[in-house]
């Protein structure tokens, strides 16, 4: 059974002071034990979500790190830091990164290797442009993304991968249900070709891009989407709250 995660990506959005008010707009936020809520926050942010774990049912984590440990590295953060604050989870390969910071596919798997060996669960990000969706290459690119993103990952490993067409992403185009439902059924499959099925039916896909309050519960009901990520429509809380209780 696949416990579903609903995740916030807040991008370059809250100082500490939001991010503190809005844990607190959380705190009486009530959702079904088995579903569970995350938000991956500014690096300045976590040390609130760290002060706030006694009480908060949210969970956290990063929008990126390096993949080394410590160096040279001027600007980088360490997973060993994002730990050090109870981070969970790091989100790894937004197309944000990919596109606008020039991510390669070689970085990406660097960090999804260092990301897992350290004990940081990776929400690894994949998705089709416009233009290779509309050559019918949409399935090639996130094939292409998966093999290369996890070369060297062996299986068993707790890991999530978000389904983010990037022609989706802050646009209000979201993907129909259907159409992620059919691209996260192929990642699961060829997750499973690559290892097991057993694994591949375990591991958590989520849908993301534009998904809002009133298609969550659409994305929510397909048999191989196991949650959101969520970006403009996670920054008020109130309509956070109603996408996790979709
Ligand atoms: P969006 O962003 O929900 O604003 O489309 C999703 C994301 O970037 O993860």
């Amino acid at each position: 059974m696949r416990k579903s995660l609903i995740a916030g990506n807040w991008k370059m959005y809250k100082t500490t002071k939001e991010a503190r008010d809005y844990i607190h707009e959380l705190r009486n936020a009530d959702w079904d034990v088995d579903r569970e809520v995350a938000v991956l926050a500014p690096f300045t942010c976590l040390t609130v979500f760290h002060e706030a774990r006694e009480w908060s049912r949210v969970q956290y984590g990063a929008q990126n790190m390096s993949w080394e440990k410590e160096g040279a590295f001027t600007g980088e953060i360490s997973p060993l830091m994002l730990l050090e604050l109870g981070c969970k989870y790091v989100l790894v390969g937004h197309s944000e990164r990919r596109q606008v910071m020039g991510e390669s596919e070689e970085m990406i798997n660097s960090k999804i290797k260092r990301a897992l060996e350290c004990g940081l669960v990776p929400i690894f990000c994949v998705g089709e442009t416009l233009e290779e969706r509309e050559k019918g290459q949409a399935e090639k690119r996130v094939a292409e993304q998966i093999r290369l993103g996890l070369q060297g990952v062996s299986s068993g490993h707790d890991l999530v991968v978000a389904y983010e067409p990037v022609w989706a992403i802050g646009t209000g185009l979201n993907a129909k249900a259907t159409d992620a439902q059919e691209m996260c059924s192929f990642i699961r499959q060829a997750l499973g070709r690559m290892y097991d099925q057993k694994w591949a039916g375990l591991v958590r896909i989520l849908y993301g891009g534009s998904v809002k309050p009133d298609n969550a519960g659409e994305f929510m009901s397909q048999d191989d989407i196991d949650g959101a990520l969520v970006g403009g429509a996670s920054l008020d809380p109130a309509v956070f709250r109603s996408i996790v209780n979709y």
